[in-house]
């Protein structure tokens, strides 16, 4: 093959391989952007530093946790990035809460039931752990 054949070959292949590439890091980069989320024990520790990396990734977030002062105090830390998350104590080993807190971050949070009346029929049905 000649010297030109082989470069211009070189640099298709080179290309493809960069396209490819790039198309492999939009797969992989997922946008948190309004998404709604659900952080349980979100009053502190792991659960409190999960939410305020996704509160600043734009997503609606929901925290929940048994002692309502202290997730009170993270609700206000979260605001201050500038969107107030949604706060629920809940102590998440009683089921019947834990259903409660869910038909609250649906209707709350998700922009297709702002306006419904009637929660989902999952976010009805009772929660089996
Ligand atoms: N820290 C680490 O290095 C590490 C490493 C690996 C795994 N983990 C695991 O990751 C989890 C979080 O760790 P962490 O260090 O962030 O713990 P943490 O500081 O003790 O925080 C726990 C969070 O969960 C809430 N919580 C506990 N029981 C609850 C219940 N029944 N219902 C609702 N909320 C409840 C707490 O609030 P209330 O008490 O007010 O309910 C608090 O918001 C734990 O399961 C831990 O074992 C931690």
């Amino acid at each position: 093959m000649h010297q030109l054949g082989k470069t211009a070959l070189l640099l298709a292949a080179g290309g493809v391989g960069a396209w490819l590439l790039a198309r492999a890091r939009q797969r992989a980069s997922y946008s948190f952007a309004d998404k709604v989320v659900l952080i349980a024990g979100g009053s502190r520790g792991l659960g409190l530093v999960l939410a305020r990396e996704l509160t600043r990734a734009g997503a609606r977030v929901a925290i929940c946790a048994r002692d309502a002062d202290v997730l009170e105090r993270a609700a206000e830390d979260l605001a201050e990035m500038g969107r107030r998350p949604l706060a629920i104590p809940c102590d998440i080993t009683e089921p019947e809460m834990v259903g409660d807190m869910i038909d609250r971050v649906i209707l709350s949070l998700v922009p297709s039931m702002s306006s419904s009346t009637t929660p989902a029929p999952s976010a009805s049905a009772p929660f089996r752990p």
